[in-house]
């Protein structure tokens, strides 16, 4: 039914830079590639399709040698952070085919999180990885989760973080807040740096804040900003802006949060999520003013997440199925959700018919007689 794929063309976040360590090889699969990532001596992130050019062993199991070089750990070859192999321990003659040089994948870091383009490399140009300021400034407390492998499509992981309808009854006891999902939703789209986005806005006046946003944002009642934008395939960023009733344009008193989340295709069932709470570094929680804002928020979202992650993978087994006559409905808080399958589902068909034009330019082969 719906192309519950995954589109190749975008910037994906490979991981948080600590992930990163000088000199440790990781594995990673991002959208069916296989890519080996290390953090050279020089602080560099650098990315290459994960088979050596030898005979496939993954790369990632081998290590790196005091002179920086990447050595398989099979036979022994030997590939230099630009990817170019320079020593083969079984050619004495010390002669290297130049047809060892692994392919390179675009990799870029910026504000705390590496990310990468398993794509056309000659359209990683005209795209910019979406930015995320908070996670490396000094005004914000930035705490993230640990790499987490979900057994579902990203896209259902992008729809549930777009969609708050479903704070009841799925997260019922921790951020199930009902009056939440009445709010009105203005839906706002457009591209920047080449990522095309859907964004949903929910303004809410004396709103009365649930015990756990008074105790992580301070009022009892507030007029509330709360944006949920899908800013690229790979990244989506939730903000909450809350100040008391007609004080929203005043900077030095608003408290809240921004959210990133991240997802990271494995393969069409399977994807890497990652989470960052941010909050200004100088906020406190209400309810223990000794304790952060953002640790407060970070507490409580593994509870919340397991609860998604059940329902995502929960979802997808039943993609299994033969569709026959079910389609799923969609409701009216699900327009950016809509928006959403549309732009992934052209996206992915462009895709596809460039793979396929690129078939049909190939000279066919000859007949041999
Ligand atoms: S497979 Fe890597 S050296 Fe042979
Ligand atoms: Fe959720």
């Amino acid at each position: 039914m719906i192309p519950y794929h995954y589109i190749t063309n975008s910037w994906y976040v490979a991981g948080f830079s600590d992930e990163f360590k000088t000199n440790q090889l990781k594995g990673h699969k991002i959208c069916e590639k296989p890519i080996v990532t290390w953090r050279t001596s020089d602080g560099e992130v650098v990315a290459f399709d994960n088979r050596c050019m030898h005979k496939r062993m993954p790369l990632s199991e081998g290590r790196i040698m005091s002179d920086g070089t990447l050595e398989c750990a099979y036979h022994g070859l030997c590939y230099n952070s630009t990817g170019q192999c320079v020593a083969v321990p079984s050619h004495p003659d010390g002669n290297i085919p130049s047809k060892l040089q692994l392919k390179p994948f675009p990799i870029i870091e910026k504000h705390g999180l590496v990310w990468i383009w398993p794509g056309d490399p000659e359209k990683a140009e005209e795209v910019s990885p979406p930015e995320t300021p908070e996670i490396s400034s000094e005004l914000w407390e930035s705490i993230h989760s640990e790499p987490m492998e979900v057994k579902a499509n990203y896209l259902l992981l992008i729809e549930n973080l777009m969609d708050i309808s479903h704070f009841y009854p799925l997260h019922d006891g921790n951020i199930g807040d009902i009056d939440n999902s009445r709010i009105p939703i203005k839906l706002v789209e457009g591209e920047e740096n080449g990522n095309k986005f859907v964004k949903t806005v929910r303004i809410a006046e004396s709103y009365t804040q649930p015990p756990f946003l008074q105790d992580w944002f301070v009022y009892d009642t507030v007029d509330r900003d709360h944006s949920h934008c899908m800013v690229s395939p790979g990244l989506t960023r939730v903000e909450m802006r809350v100040a008391p009733p007609g004080q929203l344009d005043q900077d030095d008193i608003i408290r809240g949060y921004t959210l990133f989340h991240t997802h990271t295709p494995i393969d069409d069932k399977h994807h890497i999520w990652r989470w960052c709470v941010n909050c200004k570094a100088d906020h406190k929680s209400k309810g223990d003013p000794n304790i952060s804002a953002a640790s407060r928020v970070a507490q409580m979202f593994p509870e919340v997440v397991a609860q998604d992650l059940w329902a995502l993978e929960k979802q997808q087994e039943m993609f299994d199925f033969d569709d026959d006559e079910y389609m799923e409905v969609f409701l009216k808080p699900d327009k950016a959700l809509r928006r959403i399958r549309q732009l992934f589902s052209r996206a992915q068909q462009a895709e596809l018919q460039a793979i396929e034009q690129r078939h049909e330019t190939k000279v066919p082969l000859k007949a041999v007689n």
